[in-house]
């Protein structure tokens, strides 16, 4: 293998073959099978995408309503993952508590059954939508020192872990705009956390221990993690005026602008405008967030001086604007995307069972050779 050969980051470098979704990175162009995001977004919702990536096409009515009805009623956790979040430290981070749930929730589901039978794919993939929102809802009620809020089998998907988050049933337009922000995040071809799940998939793992990794892998901040960090930032910008000497002083130190640039993308990721649309309509209706002028002044300036270098507003950008205005905590964002990509991940561990061979790429070694092992007293 010779070093010419060797890319950093895998840039570039296919790691499978797929038809679950198409990216053109200089076109902003993102296709879940086939499907432009734009469309599913505006005539579509979550539950039905989340069917679409998984199974390959669009449900029959039949097919959507077995799926949906499994899916709301099957969201409670058992009582002991509950008594194990009791556990956990009120200020761990909502990944990593999401991350200990999902490998914990398979431990009730003992693969019994061929991982590569339809039902067993099929009742991973129901338990693993329908649950991660109710863990996710429970971790953050119990850290509060309150008891979880029971799932409502009669709310939508979205509706019901708005619900499950402060108790109250939230407007419509708030749980449709949830649900198309779901839908914008579910997936988006090899990223890190997926590329995690497939080298798991690839060992033959149950498919919650393959969450588990794409979970882990998710909650970097150059990856899902930088939809809380844009907020944060944009917190300690906390005015437009201070905009740009912020911008000045992370560029002279060559600090990454969070939010801004994408491995692919080299053109404004399409699924920013449908976030700034969504938080349009959202602050019409709910009242003006001032962190939306800053970010709208963050992305005039940061786009003057990066736009050369292809760098843009990624989907992280605009989404954070869009949870708080929705009464979700900054670092709840991260677990909200982790929920959102849960259809990708199935979708690409079933796709990698169905043609599998073992992860096991190889490296340029760049260490020494024939070595003398020298005592601890000689050294
Ligand atoms: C997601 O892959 C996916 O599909 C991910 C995702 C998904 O749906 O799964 O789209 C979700 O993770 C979106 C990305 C969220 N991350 C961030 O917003 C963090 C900030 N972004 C950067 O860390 C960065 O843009 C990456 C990691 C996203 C991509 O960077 P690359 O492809 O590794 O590029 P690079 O770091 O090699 O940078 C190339 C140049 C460098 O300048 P030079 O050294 O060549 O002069 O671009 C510069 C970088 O400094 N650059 C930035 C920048 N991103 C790249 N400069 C300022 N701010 C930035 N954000």
């Amino acid at each position: 293998m010779s070093v010419g050969e060797y890319k950093p980051g895998l840039e570039g470098v296919p790691a499978t073959q797929s038809n679950i979704s198409y990216v053109d990175g200089l076109t902003g162009l993102l296709e879940y099978r086939g499907i432009r995001i734009e469309d599913l977004c505006k005539y579509s919702n979550f539950l039905e995408t989340s069917f679409l990536l998984i199974f390959g096409e669009l449900p029959t009515m039949t097919e959507f309503d077995s799926f949906r009805h499994e899916i709301l009623h099957r969201r409670r956790i058992k009582y002991r993952i509950r008594d194990m979040i009791k556990c956990f430290p009120d200020q761990a981070h909502p990944m990593d508590a999401l991350q200990a749930c999902a490998v914990a929730m398979g431990m009730f589901y003992p693969l019994k059954r061929d991982l590569h039978s339809a039902d067993y794919i099929y009742n991973a993939a129901i338990r693993l939508i329908a649950k991660i929102p109710t863990l996710v809802a429970a971790f953050h009620m119990m850290r509060q020192g309150n008891d979880p809020v029971p799932p409502r089998d009669e709310l939508s998907y979205a509706a019901n872990f708005l619900y499950m988050l402060n108790e109250v049933e939230p407007e419509p337009l708030a749980a449709h705009t949830f649900d198309v922000c779901l839908t914008l995040h579910a997936e988006h071809t090899v990223n890190a956390s997926t590329f995690c799940a497939l080298v798991t998939a690839s060992t033959l793992n149950d498919p919650y221990v393959v969450l588990a990794s794409a979970i882990g892998t998710l909650g970097g901040p150059l990856h899902g993690g930088a939809n809380e960090e844009v907020m944060r930032m944009l917190e300690e910008i906390g005015s437009i005026e201070n905009v740009k000497p912020y911008l000045d002083r992370k560029m002279a130190n060559k600090e990454k602008i969070m939010g801004f640039g994408h491995r692919i993308y080299k053109v404004k990721d399409p699924r920013a405008p449908v976030l700034e649309e969504l938080a349009d309509k959202l602050f019409d209706r709910f009242g003006h967030d001032r962190y939306y002028d800053i970010a709208k002044e963050v992305e005039r300036v940061a786009t003057e001086r990066l736009a050369e270098k292809g760098i843009y507003p990624n989907v992280d950008f605009y989404s954070g604007l869009v949870y708080k205005k929705l009464g979700i905590p900054t670092d709840l964002f991260t677990a909200i995307f982790a929920i959102a990509r849960v259809p990708g991940w199935l979708a690409h561990w079933k796709e990698q069972l169905a043609d599998n061979r073992l992860f096991r790429p190889t490296q340029v070694y760049t260490g020494l050779h024939g070595i003398t092992y020298k005592s601890i007293s000689d050294r």
